[in-house]
C-alpha cells in the first residue's frame, strides 16, 4: 500500500521521506492556508523533495474555472496531481482533464455512489474521507471496504486513496482491506512506528548490555 503525507508543511514531509515513507503528498487549501505561502510556490517546493503523485487541489467551482486551474496547476510539474471536488462541475472537470492526459484526484468523496461516478469520470485517484464519516457516526472504513469491491467487480483503474485519516488503525484497516493508498497526516505516520514493548525491550537490551560482565 502506498503511503501519501496528507501536509503542506515541507519540513515534515522532507523528515518523512528521509525514512522511506512517502510514497506521493496530498494537499488541500486548508493545508496550504496554514503555511501562509502561495498554493504554486508550495507545490513546487514539494515536487523537489518527493518522486511521487503530489495533488494539487483547484479552488474554482465551476467546471470551466476548475479546467483552467487544473491545467495551471498541471503545468507546474509532471507528478501534479489536480484534485477536483465531487460533484457535477467536478465530475466534467475530471472527465476533460483526463482526456487531455492528465491525472485527476476526485476529493471530498462520502458514498459509494460518489466513487463510482468517480471511476466512471476517469479519475486517477478517488478520496473517500473516512475520518469525516466517523465524525458523524457513520462507518468510514466500511465505505472503503465498498468502494474496493466495486472498483475489483469491474476492473476499473481508479486507485482508492483512503483520506482524512485521523488514526494508526485507519491506515492498517485500509492495508487489510486492499486499499491502494491512504494519505495521513506527518502525526499520524509517526504514531505507527511506535509501540510500548519495543521501547521497553530496547530499554531492557541497553541495561543488560550495561551491565554485562567484563
Ligand atoms: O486528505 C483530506 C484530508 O486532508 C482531510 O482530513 O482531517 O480535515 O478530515 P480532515
Amino acid at each position: 500500500m502506498k503511503i501519501f503525507a496528507d501536509t503542506a508543511d515541507v519540513n515534515e514531509i522532507r523528515r518523512l521521506a528521509s525514512m522511506g515513507l512517502v510514497d506521493g503528498v496530498t494537499t488541500n487549501p486548508s493545508l496550504v492556508a496554514k503555511t501562509g505561502r502561495e498554493y504554486a510556490d508550495v507545490v513546487k517546493e514539494i515536487c523537489g523533495i518527493v518522486d511521487g503523485p503530489i495533488s494539487a487541489e483547484v479552488i474554482s467551482t465551476d467546471a470551466k474555472g476548475m479546467i483552467e486551474e487544473g491545467l495551471r496547476l498541471a503545468a507546474i510539474h509532471p507528478n501534479i496531481v489536480v484534485k477536483t471536488p465531487m460533484g457535477p462541475d467536478g465530475l466534467i472537470a475530471c472527465r476533460e482533464l483526463a482526456n487531455r492526459g492528465h491525472r485527476v484526484n476526485m476529493t471530498l468523496v462520502f458514498s459509494a455512489g460518489q466513487a463510482l461516478l468517480t471511476a466512471k469520470a476517469g479519475a486517477y485517484l478517488v478520496s473517500p474521507f473516512v475520518g469525516r464519516l466517523d465524525d458523524i457516526s457513520e462507518d468510514g472504513m466500511a465505505l472503503i471496504a465498498d468502494i474496493v469491491s466495486i472498483y475489483r467487480n469491474y476492473g476499473y483503474k481508479t486507485e482508492v486513496l483512503v483520506a482524512s485519516v485521523r488514526h494508526p488503525m485507519h491506515i492498517v484497516e485500509a492495508a487489510k482491506l486492499g486499499a491502494d493508498c491512504v494519505t495521513c497526516p506527518a502525526k499520524t505516520i509517526e504514531q505507527l512506528m511506535h509501540h510500548p514493548l519495543t521501547d521497553r525491550g530496547l530499554a531492557a537490551f541497553l541495561k543488560d548490555w550495561e551491565n554485562r560482565k567484563r
